[in-house]
């Protein structure tokens, strides 16, 4: 039983295989929030409710001044109640009480639930509802749990029932609010920007006051990513104590985290930039979910318990271990200007590299971006014998078939917004943003116009393999109820309805997600995508800092990455150094496979072996980081039964100061012995471990790669 109410304390406990949460409803009838972390008994924690007054918190007349809600740990904090600190909800309307909500019952299931319309995670093993109600009975507010024992992972999210007579107007509702003992807690997120998403990894101490992270763009944006961690001080890369939250959710977010005056932790996470929905009587609205684990391994020990969680129960099962198909892309290379005759001319020497997909990106309905978008007229010019055609003598060619869409976009230029002004968000009345409107996906008039565009284009083709873009932010739409939060997340879920329709009618193919590369990489579009492009940036060198960022908190398996030509860096980097890099995640090409020489094609096929060979340890290996440095990166891949690992060194650049230098392993069975793949000798998993590995021979033109893998052996 890993969810348990003691009936006497009303104390309820939630455990994973590592770890405790512990919460019970005070004398206020109040959630009172006790203990989150290290794996305890259950035991009555009472004794740690913080019961103190002061000056200036406010209480209860009948329980008095030693119970004050502005000092004790709450479960889910509404504004209005007591509490100055920031608040997980907010209600406005004359008939809402603003007080403590109030328990009025709970039940422990087996399993998870849906919630509808909304992503979420599956394979939960227990959950918990509990239901409160504030004084006046005209809000429920059902809490609901998930735990995930084996990930360490729990999910929390919040409905909120109008149960009363008139409308009320919901100005906040998160989906998780924790208060932590004390702060000496550093913050650590990802930033980044346009073709450098989620490559800044900062790590700030906590102080009093408020910080956070936020998007306002109406997805998850390049600039920051719903993830958020908070490290014991002194936590390193595999020890201290680590909590770790992310959400369900590629919309707005906000994560607040405030150290109050009493100096200690609230972090709350939801749905960010102003939900103000209208709440009718009757009706509810339900938040996101969020998930949060706890380890004290470190940074990797957290990255590798999202890890597992993601794939376990994030990406679509169908996808989460499935081989990932090898594309070559056309867009670095041709940009617009594909054909028919380009892509037919690709297939031979795109197969000597060991392609398996051939995917047809932007430009096979437009000659530029700056028409035709919302249309998905194919251009008979480039494609004399349409998509079915082509589709049909790929794999007549022994090559599988994938295709570019922008499902949520209009050009102004295009039939559909000369016929639907309306059908845009705002009646296009805005900004342009790389020539296009956003359409109204809060309307589901527009949401089923686009299916059924989508099915005329996808019905009858032999197709593997669907790329799901979105270039630009949303700016001023509001929809026609006129609230700017309120239609944010209406959008969001026309997105996840059309997603839900796609995926069910084509369960087939696999969706990549992305959003002018990697500006909505999130757990939401996970549900729906196993792969999300990480960026636009191929260069190796800006790759992999991007790569490392983003798998604090996603799993190898869900980056993608493809060996191209592009330089950001500055300077050329040698093919074994690219396509390492591309080694990472979900492996691919772009560029014209012809512009490539048959020697370097050979070479290519023969990594892609390689690649596919090793293919089990990126879609189910414990990612161990074991160097992220200026010069240097190295990492591990370990099989969970630890008997094979693939050890990876890039090297961008070299001075003398590395003329000698070890690494040590991670995640190996000290007790083993393994045989190293670039010597051929014997090697015991402690010494690996501890004395390391020599990394010589750092010099080198254009960047290094060295990969080895490590295979136990019975004996010496
Ligand atoms: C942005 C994507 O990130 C690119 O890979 C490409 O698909 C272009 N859009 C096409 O317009």
């Amino acid at each position: 039983m890993q969810i348990y109410y003691q009936e006497e304390t009303r104390t309820f406990y939630l455990n994973t295989r590592n770890t405790s949460y512990v919460f019970f409803v005070n004398e206020l009838g109040d959630l009172e929030h006790l203990y989150y972390g290290k794996r305890i008994p259950n035991v009555d924690l009472r004794y740690l409710a913080y019961r103190h007054g002061y000056p200036f918190t406010p209480y209860f007349a009948e329980t008095g001044a030693c119970c004050a809600p502005d000092t004790y740990f709450r479960e889910y904090p509404f504004g209005g109640s007591g509490d100055f600190r920031i608040c997980a909800a907010e209600l406005g309307g004359k008939d809402v009480c603003g007080m403590i909500s109030q328990y009025v019952s709970h039940c422990i299931k087996k399993g998870d639930a849906r919630i509808e319309g909304l992503p979420c995670a599956h394979g939960g093993a227990e959950s918990l509802e509990v239901t409160l109600s504030d004084c006046e009975k005209n809000i429920r507010i059902v809490l609901h749990y998930t735990v995930y024992p084996d990930c360490d992972a729990i999910t929390r999210r919040a409905e909120i029932i109008n149960c009363g007579r008139n409308a009320v107007r919901l100005i906040k509702a998160a989906s998780l609010s924790l208060d932590l003992s004390g702060h000496d807690y550093e913050r650590v997120d990802l930033a980044g920007t346009y073709m450098f998403e989620r490559a800044v990894v900062q790590r700030n101490a906590l102080s009093y006051g408020k910080i956070g992270s936020f998007s306002s763009k109406g997805c998850t944006g390049h600039h920051g990513n719903p993830f958020v961690a908070l490290c014991a001080r002194g936590a390193d890369e595999e020890n201290g104590e680590v909590y770790g939250f992310n959400l369900v959710y590629s919309g707005n977010y906000e994560n607040e985290i405030e150290v109050s005056a009493k100096g200690n932790t609230r972090i709350v996470s939801g749905i960010g930039g102003g939900l103000d929905q209208t709440l009718e009587a009757g009706r509810s609205f339900r938040t996101p979910e969020a998930v949060s684990v706890f380890s004290e391994n470190g940074l990797g020990g957290m990255s590798r318990l999202f890890h597992d969680f993601i794939r376990e129960h994030i990406v679509p099962r169908k996808w989460a271990y499935a081989h990932r198909p090898v594309v070559v892309n056309t867009w670095e290379t041709c940009l617009f200007d594909v054909s028919e005759e380009k892509i037919m001319g690709m297939v031979r020497s795109a197969k000597e590299m060991g392609a398996e997909i051939l995917v047809l990106d932007d430009g096979w309905f437009r000659p530029d971006d700056k028409q035709g978008l919302g249309d998905w007229k194919i251009d008979a010019e480039k494609f004399p014998s349409g998509l079915k055609k082509l589709s049909e003598k790929l794999h007549e060619n022994g090559m599988g078939f994938g295709l570019w869409f922008e499902p949520e976009m209009v050009n102004p230029n295009s039939d559909l917004f000369r016929e639907h002004p309306e059908y845009a968000a705002n009646n296009g009345k805005g900004l342009l943003s790389r020539n296009q409107l956003v359409l109204d996906f809060s309307n589901r008039t527009v949401v089923d116009f686009v299916f059924e565009k989508m099915k005329s284009v996808l019905d009858g083709l032999q197709i593997e393999y669907l790329k799901w873009d979105f270039n630009r932010y949303i700016t001023e739409p509001c929809g026609a109820a006129g609230k700017r939060g309120a239609f944010l997340h209406n959008y969001m879920l026309g997105v996840y309805s059309l997603l839900d329709r796609i995926t069910r009618r084509y369960p087939n193919i696999l969706i990549e997600s992305c959003a002018g590369g990697g500006g909505r990489f999130d757990l939401g579009m996970l549900c729906y995508s196993p792969q999300i492009w990480a960026s636009d940036n191929t260069d190796p060198f800006n790759r992999i800092a991007i790569q490392f960022g983003t798998s604090l908190a996603y799993p190898n398996s869900v980056i993608s990455s493809h060996v191209t030509h592009g330089v950001v860096a500055g300077f050329p980097a040698n093919l074994r150094l690219r396509s390492a890099t591309s080694e990472f995640g979900p492996y691919g090409y772009e560029f014209n496979p012809d512009s490539i020489c048959i020697e370097d094609r050979i070479l290519l096929k023969n990594w892609k072996d390689e690649v596919c060979r090793r293919e089990e340890l990126m879609l189910r290996g414990d990612l161990y980081r074991l160097i992220a440095e200026d010069k240097f990166v190295a990492y591990m891949l370990v099989s969970k039964d630890k008997t094979s690992a693939l050890f990876t060194l890039i090297q961008y650049y070299f001075t003398a100061a590395d003329e000698v230098k070890r690494v040590r392993l991670r995640g190996l069975n000290e007790k083993a012995f393994y045989r190293n793949s670039s010597d051929g000798k014997i090697y015991s998993g402690a010494v690996l471990m501890n004395a390391g590995l020599l990394l010589d021979g750092l010099v080198c033109a254009g960047g290094k790669a060295e990969r080895i893998e490590f295979t136990q052996v019975d004996c010496l």
